[in-house]
């Protein structure tokens, strides 16, 4: 089967039938735009013949009311609160089953029947190991490396490795990859934790659950048994399932970006988790308990609300607010009720999470937060149970990747199916020079206009 005939289209549920008429008022020319009507959601204005026929682009930094592609794997509604995974509630999963049947929905469409998932399960399990050569690479990093810069490293070494899953045009490659990745991210993630302690790696098991094997190679020493607690366990796969998607997001985006210049599977995961590191995304978990240390004591809430209002402080309120979300995080609602339980189960009193509580209180009833709709988002909660399960905090963000690790993939696949995709190429609105010609450097003026770097050699070069 050749590929052209693999490459599957995803089809609009109903076929072009309305459209919008755009008039330029400044030459009073009109054109038909087609719009499409996917299953649930907005419809969206087909501009992809805009510019040929008039000779304008669209403009919209961030790609706020841009939709980048079609999609059957992940649905928001950000003003409703809601998240579906192939339809299905993202609490009813969370509740229902387990993170590895997350897995296999994301990346195939249905939840598995029971002899699939038991070969799924197995098939992750005899991936988890790592080249033994692959594991050489944690010693050219100093002990103190941030976590997230050994995973965008090693992820991004993979393709040195494993050859026989590279070629993205082999939909066998390609799932092999799949697999690959989502079984070695816990592994790859453990060793940086281990290496940053000086402690040995130990060996995946393969009649754990992935949850169990995270937790036991991010914890355990060869000298002791080590025993898994059933309720860190449950709570760590949901906050996985809480993690494992979330439509086109900045990272998402990235890896498919970069797929779309038929990068292999590794690089452009790769990528991804180095957008996911950032405190406006993944990084915002870590970025919470940072700031909740930060205030310290309730009393110092006001001060750092009143910051977070004030348009000459940059200082945002981590874990606050989202790009699509308008109302309640559903994610967020499921973490909080999971950081109660454990916390309660585990007998764990934290100050931060009765902080925490605090804040979220006194910033729900400020008008604000009330006015710009800045809701807790899923890293507001996600930091405090990963504390009480024992995570340092710079491998929060490590964790958030290793759980969305299956939603780049999943969207990476179906980019590759499409026959919509192309290599991406967004335009701009020039705003620079217009032409000029070329000044010998003995004809350049000093200007007063400081370049951007002129802070490099002290500012102004007459003061030399
Ligand atoms: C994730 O995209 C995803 O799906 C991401 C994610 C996923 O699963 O992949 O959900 C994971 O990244 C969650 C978000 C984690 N980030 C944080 O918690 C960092 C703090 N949040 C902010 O940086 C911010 O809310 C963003 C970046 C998340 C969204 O920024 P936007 O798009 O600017 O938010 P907005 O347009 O709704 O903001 C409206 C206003 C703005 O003020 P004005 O320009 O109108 O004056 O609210 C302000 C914003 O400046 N605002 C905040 C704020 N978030 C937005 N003010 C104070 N504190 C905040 N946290």
């Amino acid at each position: 089967m050749t590929e052209a005939t693999q490459r599957k289209r995803i089809e609009p549920v109903q076929a072009v039938r309305h459209s919008f008429t755009l008039t330029d008022n400044e030459t009073g020319e009109s054109w038909e735009l087609p719009t499409i009507h996917g299953s649930i959601g907005p419809k969206v204005i087909d501009i992809r013949k805009l510019y040929g026929q008039s000779g304008v682009f669209t403009y919209d930094p961030g790609f706020t009311s841009t939709a980048s592609c079609s999609s059957e794997i992940t649905y928001i509604d950000g003003d409703k609160g809601i998240l579906l995974h192939r339809g299905y509630p993202i609490d009813q999963l969370a509740e229902k089953t387990d993170f590895m049947d997350v897995c296999y929905l994301l990346l195939h469409g249905e939840l598995p029947s029971p002899e699939e998932k038991s070969d799924f399960d197995t098939n992750i399990s005899q991936h988890t190991m790592l080249h033994e050569q692959l594991v050489r690479f944690y010693s050219g990093f100093v002990r103190s490396a941030h976590p997230m810069a050994i995973m965008v490293g090693v992820v991004g070494a993979l393709s040195a490795f494993y050859h026989d899953s590279t070629n993205i045009k082999d939909p066998m490659q390609r799932m092999v990859a799949a697999h690959r990745l989502i079984a070695k991210m816990p592994t790859i993630g453990a060793y940086a934790f281990k290496y940053s302690l000086g402690q040995p790696f130990l060996y995946p098991e393969n009649q754990l659950s992935y949850s169990e094997n995270l937790l036991r190679l991010m914890f355990a020493v060869p000298t002791e048994d080590y025993e898994i607690n059933p309720i860190v366990a449950r709570a760590l796969d949901r906050i996985l399932i809480l993690h494992a998607d979330h439509e086109q997001n900045a990272s998402t985006s990235t890896v498919r970006l970069a797929g779309s210049s038929q990068a292999n599977p590794f690089a452009c995961v790769a990528a991804g988790i180095a957008s996911l590191w950032g405190p406006a995304h993944g990084g915002a978990n870590e970025a919470v308990l940072n700031m909740l240390d930060e205030i310290g004591t309730r009393d110092r809430i006001s001060k750092y609300l009143g910051k977070a209002q004030d348009p000459e402080d940059n200082f945002r309120l981590m874990g606050f607010g989202h790009r699509v979300y308008k109302n309640h995080d559903p994610r967020a609602k499921v973490m909080r009720v999971t950081c109660h339980e454990v916390l309660n189960e585990l007998g764990v009193q934290d100050p931060t999470l009765e902080l925490a509580m605090e804040l979220e209180r006194i910033a729900l009833e400020d008008d604000y937060f009330v006015e710009k709709k800045l809701y807790p988002n899923v890293d507001f909660y996600s930091g405090i149970i990963l504390r009480a399960l024992g995570f340092p905090t710079n491998m929060f963000t490590v964790l958030f990747s290793i759980g969305r690790t299956v939603g780049w993939i999943a969207h990476w696949k179906e980019m590759l199916e499409s026959s919509e995709s192309k290599i991406g190429r967004p335009r701009q609105l020039y705003v620079g020079n217009e032409p000029r010609d070329f000044t010998a450097v003995a004809q350049r003026e000093h200007t007063e206009k400081k370049s951007s770097w002129s802070w490099l050699w002290g500012g102004n070069r007459n003061s030399d």
